[in-house]
């Protein structure tokens, strides 16, 4: 079937079937890769984009579903003012290895900032509770979205 999904603000027409994934529909068809297909169960947060400014996992929200909702991927980010400010504090801080988890806490991360500007420590662990990294560690991700945080302050 046909889906005209808005995505990164431009509504696009897309192929789909009934069970086809927004996250196979967004990499495969539309070549925005920033979402990584990790799991592709729901565990990893490697998928995390936006739908109506919440994170959700691309892999396990059905295309068909999608339709009339807004949806936010690390592209449609690109120049986002806060998201600039975490990319920056990523490198900086050594909260990248791989890279393969990093677009999804990205995400993660610009949401919980997008609703707690100054968040303490336990809440920036738990707003990213849901990306999982099997590389760098914690830490330096925390300090990374703290230094963001602190950033943004005028
Ligand atoms: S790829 Fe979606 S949660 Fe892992
Ligand atoms: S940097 Fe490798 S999984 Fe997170």
């Amino acid at each position: 079937m046909t889906l005209a999904l808005s995505i990164n603000g431009r509504i696009r027409q897309v192929q789909a079937g009934l069970s086809d994934t927004l996250l196979t529909v967004l990499r495969d068809q539309l070549l925005l890769t920033a979402a990584k297909r990790g799991c592709n169960q729901g565990v990893c947060g490697a998928c995390t984009v936006l739908i109506d400014g919440r994170p959700q996992r691309a892999c396990l929200s059905l295309a068909a579903n999608c339709e009339g909702a807004a949806i936010t991927t690390l592209e449609g980010l690109q120049r986002d003012a806060s998201m600039a400010r975490l990319q920056k504090a990523f490198a900086a801080t050594g909260a990248v290895q791989c890279g393969f988890c990093t677009p999804g806490v990205l995400v993660s991360a610009h949401a919980l900032l997008s609703h707690n500007a100054d968040p303490r420590t336990d809440e920036i662990r738990a707003g990213l509770s849901g990306n999982l990294c099997r590389c760098s560690g914690y830490r330096k991700i925390v300090d990374a979205v703290a230094e963001a945080a602190k950033e943004a302050k005028p």
